[in-house]
């Protein structure tokens, strides 16, 4: 039997296998996702919406299109819809990064940036976050760009430091990296207020993402916005399937920018919650790093895994970040009484 052998760039490749299994049921601190769920007004219309004639149709992208591209003040040619964040970053790497092209990222960082760089059998250049604090290394990131830089892929707020990057700072990169497509990854937007948005206008080489797999609790519907210029997006386009974003995630994005208020509440809950969750650390003495996004990283030393899953075996879930950050371990902050109940644990554990 000939056994098939996958490209080179697939075969170097470490499996990414995030622990999604067996989450039911548990209090899940894991994800960064919206801890309450969507909208009820997202779930009542999707209902209402859902036929059996409905579902049989290849998806139709024109009114969400223009509802969506008009809640975040663009014009409809200025965003593409994807398949979750995943797939804005997986569309941008294949429309602008050959084999051997350089792409520089940040570490620690969401790691399906280096994923699909990997794929695409790029080579990858990365930058440290800031031993100290973890704080952006911006000097540090000017300094690694080159001619060859076709790539540079940020999160903002950054996952899983939970600090960010101002906009005086990203407009040095977009100076200083003309020739690149940057992306700049606003998945937890919300919950620090810093947006580049705007800036596509300006900036050629500028690319958004948004999701709604965040603050607006719909990250089993897959949807994310991907913003740029429209010379961008035609490009795009023709890296993209037509049909990659199905019908139920618009149609629930079209409910969920209804409800705004819903939103607004969620994230002064969290902002609530977080300061909370502060004040419970100082008082037990453990070491954390102030986020401007709805987790926290805290040290735990040598015990990371230990109280994780000792955390696990009280229903609560949490992740180890100590094989990128050592000693770390990341905390989703949902509403106070979660976070009361996540304290009480971690104080008998601790
Ligand atoms: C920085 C960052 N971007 C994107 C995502 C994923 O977003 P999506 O569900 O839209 O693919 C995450 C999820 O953890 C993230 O931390």
């Amino acid at each position: 039997m000939i056994k098939l052998k996958p490209r080179d760039a697939v075969l170097k490749m470490a499996a990414y296998s995030p622990p999604t299994g067996g989450r039911a049921g548990k209090l899940r601190l894991d994800f960064n996702e919206n801890t309450v769920g969507a909208s009820p007004h997202v779930v009542s219309f999707l209902k209402e919406q859902l036929t059996a004639g409905g579902l049989s149709v290849y998806p139709e992208y024109a009114e969400a299109k223009s509802e969506i591209s008009t809640f975040f003040g663009v014009q409809p040619d200025e965003l593409l819809f994807t398949n979750g964040t995943d797939e804005a970053i997986q569309v941008l790497v294949n429309t602008y990064v050959d084999g051997g092209d350089e792409v520089l990222l940040l570490r620690p960082s969401y790691a399906m940036y280096r994923f699909y760089a990997e794929v695409a059998g790029a080579s990858i250049r990365e930058v440290d976050y800031r031993h100290e604090d973890l704080s952006f290394p911006l000097e540090e990131l000017l300094g690694q760009i080159q001619s060859r830089t076709k790539a540079i892929l940020i999160a903002n707020p950054n996952n899983p430091t939970g600090t960010g990057i101002d906009l005086a700072g990203i407009i040095r990169i977009l100076a200083a990296a003309p020739h690149a497509a940057v992306l700049i990854d606003e998945a937890y937007y919300e919950f620090c207020g810093i947006t580049a948005l705007p800036l596509i206008r300006e900036y050629t080489n500028l690319f958004v993402s948004r999701t709604f797999s965040k603050v607006y609790g719909m990250a089993a519907m897959r949807l994310g916005c991907l913003f740029s210029q429209p010379a961008n997006t035609g490009f795009l386009h023709k890296a993209q399937s037509p049909y990659s974003v199905n019908t139920l995630a618009t149609l629930g994005a079209r409910a969920a920018i209804q409800d705004t208020q819903y939103v607004r509440d969620y994230v002064k809950q969290v902002i609530e919650a977080r300061d909370l969750l502060y004040k419970g650390f100082e008082r037990m003495g453990i070491a954390y790093y102030p986020s401007q996004a709805n987790f926290v990283l805290f040290r735990a030393a040598d015990r990371a895994v230990e109280i994780r899953d000792k955390l696990r075996a009280r229903d609560l879930l949490v992740r180890d970040r100590s094989y990128e950050l050592p000693g770390c371990v990341r905390v989703t902050v949902g509403t106070k009484e979660q976070v009361r109940k996540f304290l009480d644990a971690i104080e008998e554990v601790w």
